[in-house]
């Protein structure tokens, strides 16, 4: 997202900035959007599906400055932290605004004040309790181990890519994070090729 090419904003707005595109792992300057939509009072939303772990590493953390600035966050446990899915979150720097939006009342559903009472903050009422197993994976790793894991991943696909290149095949992304887009040629010899690939089995 270029900051220069943001319109002047009017009304309620959101403005969505990626970390981490499906892609390419590219990330948006979450600051310097902040700068400008914040400034417009619109609400910047982090999509950090992905690559809001990035955070986590010494290394990669540049990828993602100026998040802070940004209104609220949502991040995937069953991505890179390998829980089971559906394990997203939603950060969101004013809780009330969470809370209004979110919030539901039935004369059968008891005050829940002043305890915290999760189907206040999310869109179900019945869940089930995945908060355990990101719990159970954030506590066995740590955060060394947290940081290491997206490190070690990021450095696979940078010698990922590099294995190709050397090969002879055209890498078509800066490859920042754990993804390595890559290119056999044209068209049709890539979809060959990737089909191949996944019917072999080794890796999908
Ligand atoms: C940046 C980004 N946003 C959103 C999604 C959607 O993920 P989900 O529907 O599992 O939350 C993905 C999935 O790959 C993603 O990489």
């Amino acid at each position: 997202m270029r900051r220069s090419e943001i319109p002047r904003l009017h009304g309620p707005v959101i403005v969505i900035v990626q970390v981490g595109n499906v892609n390419t792992g590219a990330c948006d300057s979450v600051g310097e959007v902040c700068e400008v939509a914040c400034n417009m009072n619109a609400w910047v939303h982090v999509d950090g599906a992905f690559g809001l772990w990035a955070a986590t590493a010494p290394a990669r953390k540049y990828l993602v400055d100026g998040i802070a600035d940004a209104d609220s966050w949502a991040t995937d446990a069953h991505k890179w932290l390998n829980v089971p899915h559906d394990s997203g979150i939603a950060i969101v720097r004013d809780s009330d605004s969470l809370r209004r939006a979110m919030s539901i009342t039935a004369a059968y559903y008891p005050d829940p004040r002043p305890k915290r009472e999760p189907m206040q903050w999310g869109p179900e009422s019945s869940r089930r309790a995945r908060a355990i197993e990101i719990w159970a994976a954030l506590r066995s790793l740590g955060t060394d181990g947290v940081a290491d894991l997206i490190e070690r991943t990021c450095k696979h696909a940078a010698r990922f890519a590099e294995g190709f290149r050397a090969a002879g095949y055209e890498v078509l992304n800066d490859v920042v994070l754990n993804q390595a887009l890559i290119s056999f040629g044209d068209d049709e010899t890539t979809e060959r090729v990737v089909h191949a690939i996944q019917a072999e089995g080794t890796c999908w």
